[in-house]
């Protein structure tokens, strides 16, 4: 991996805490995303990693705490954080099964944002599938359009939510080492949540795990891949020495 320490802060979260209708999902959550970096969020069902990539976007208010992206704090307005270039990928993928995979890419693309053919060139298979309605696609080929259509957005924070949700770890295999090139080629800092914690270690820069809501483990993917007893502790909310 290329990226130092000195490489720009794309996106840091300082003492979060957020949730719903005044009760906290996450708490006093602190991580900094660089430029070109990779964090893997990881942790159960529930310990609150949607809620931090929500929050992240801006659709869900800091109770306390800040979050700033590209050297500003993120915005109440949705969109004018997805114009500055802070992308999200939901876990249900964002694609419109009724329509093809060309419209479904036609209808992400905006002024300003990645060319289609560079695009396209990290995802070769969907090159012939264009005319393929979405709801047709495999898991896998759902997943690669909707990164192409967040790609097309020209994102400098991309935030993954499960992008492995339904799929063969396979599928996961191809997919996760493409997210690592773009993200290493466009410098573009990225937020994984994933469930196979070790394909997700295995290209990511530096990991959290949250459990209930609160950071039970953080440090760089490589200690973590070395360190795997205190990754299951840590899921399992245990002491993790
Ligand atoms: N809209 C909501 N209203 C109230 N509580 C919610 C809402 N969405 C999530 N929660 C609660 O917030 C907590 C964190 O949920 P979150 O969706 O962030 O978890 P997660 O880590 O993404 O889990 P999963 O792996 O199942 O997707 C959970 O206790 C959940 O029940
Ligand atoms: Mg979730």
């Amino acid at each position: 991996m290329t990226v130092t320490e000195t490489s720009t802060v794309a996106l840091e979260i300082e003492g979060l805490t957020t949730g719903y209708g005044g009760v906290p999902a996450v708490r006093d959550l602190n991580a900094v995303v660089r430029e070109g970096e990779i964090l893997a969020l990881l942790g159960p069902n529930g310990a609150g990693k949607t809620t931090t990539l929500l929050a992240c976007v801006g659709a869900l208010a800091p109770m306390q705490g800040s979050i700033t992206a590209l050297g500003k704090p993120i915005d109440k307005r949705i969109e004018r954080n997805a114009r500055r270039g802070v992308t999200l990928v939901p876990d249900n993928r964002g694609v419109f099964h009724r329509l093809t995979v060309s419209d479904n890419l036609r209808l992400a693309r905006r002024k300003g944002g990645s060319d289609l053919d560079a695009t396209l060139d990290h995802f070769p298979k969907l090159r012939s599938l264009m005319n393929r309605r979405c709801g047709l696609l495999s898991g896998g080929e759902q997943q690669m359009l909707a990164l192409a259509k967040a790609l097309l957005t020209d994102p400098k924070v991309l935030l993954i939510d499960e992008m492995s949700l339904g799929l063969a770890p396979i599928a996961v295999q191809d997919l996760l080492p493409t997210v690592r090139s773009i993200a290493d080629q466009r410098g573009m800092a990225v937020v994984l949540v994933e469930q196979h914690i070790d394909l997700a270690l295995s290209i990511a820069d530096n990991a959290t795990v949250l459990h209930h809501g609160r950071v039970a483990l953080s440090g760089s993917a490589a200690d973590l891949r070395n360190n795997r007893e205190s990754v299951e502790a840590a899921y399992f909310g245990l002491p993790t020495g």
